[in-house]
């Protein structure tokens, strides 16, 4: 599984990146709004730079000539943009039209399988289920999650399904155990990824025990 980390913010980026852990980017319009005194298109090229795999830009139009426009300056930015357009019918068109030009679409804001089948219709490169929305609002972000994944075995539609609104290390693992192609989420979750109490614990007592030994000769 890949794991993309979700986030606009370049220091995250590249301190992830270093560590040879993300194999791609995920952004939208709140994510940005985070990070001031920025140049849109430069900071973009410099997530590209430092991750050397997908990022994902959205469009911020709500009709398809407005999101085809958008989409189309986005990618001469860099060959790793994908665009990322609503689950509207605006955005499944201009999906359609840019997919057709051979540019990757993330569609987001999915919420429910009859979406997610839309959007690989639409040939959307990725699907963005928003797993911790759905939990939020007392659904199972990770029954739909499932859902789509058996779905778009049935018919190997290759858009590939992204786990989004990744809020704990759970949600990482079940999207795993269920197949899904990717999953992004912030740094916190992804540093949350190596914790557990036992190793260091195991490392403490491992380390004290070899002192002991050095002590002895
Ligand atoms: O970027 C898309 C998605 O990951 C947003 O997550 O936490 O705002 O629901 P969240």
């Amino acid at each position: 599984m890949k794991f993309f980390l979700d986030t606009a913010n370049l220091g995250e980026i590249r301190e992830a990146a270093k560590l040879g852990l993300i194999d791609g980017v995920t952004t939208n319009p709140s994510l940005v709004a985070k990070e001031t005194n920025i140049i849109w298109q430069e900071h973009v090229a410099a997530i590209c730079d430092a991750v050397r795999g997908p990022v994902s830009v959205e469009v911020t139009s709500l009709d398809t000539e407005g999101m085809l426009r958008e989409a189309r300056e986005s990618v001469k930015i860099s060959p790793y943009v994908v665009v990322k357009c609503p689950l509207t019918m605006d955005g499944l068109r201009a999906t359609r039209t840019l997919a057709d030009e051979g540019t990757k679409v993330n569609v987001t804001l999915c919420f429910s399988a009859a979406q997610a089948i839309l959007a690989a219709k639409a040939g959307a490169a990725y699907i963005s289920p928003f797993v911790g929305r759905l939990d939020d609002v007392g659904q199972d972000g990770m029954q739909l999650i499932s859902e789509i994944v058996e779905i778009y075995r049935n018919y190997e539609w290759k858009t590939e399904v992204l786990v989004a609104s990744v809020r704990h290390t759970m949600h990482v693992i079940e999207a795993a155990r269920l197949g899904a192609d990717v999953a992004t989420m912030p740094s916190k979750v992804l540093m949350q990824l190596v914790q557990h109490p036992l190793t260091d614990r195991g490392l403490e007592q491992f380390l004290a025990d070899w002192r002991k030994r050095e002590n002895q000769k």
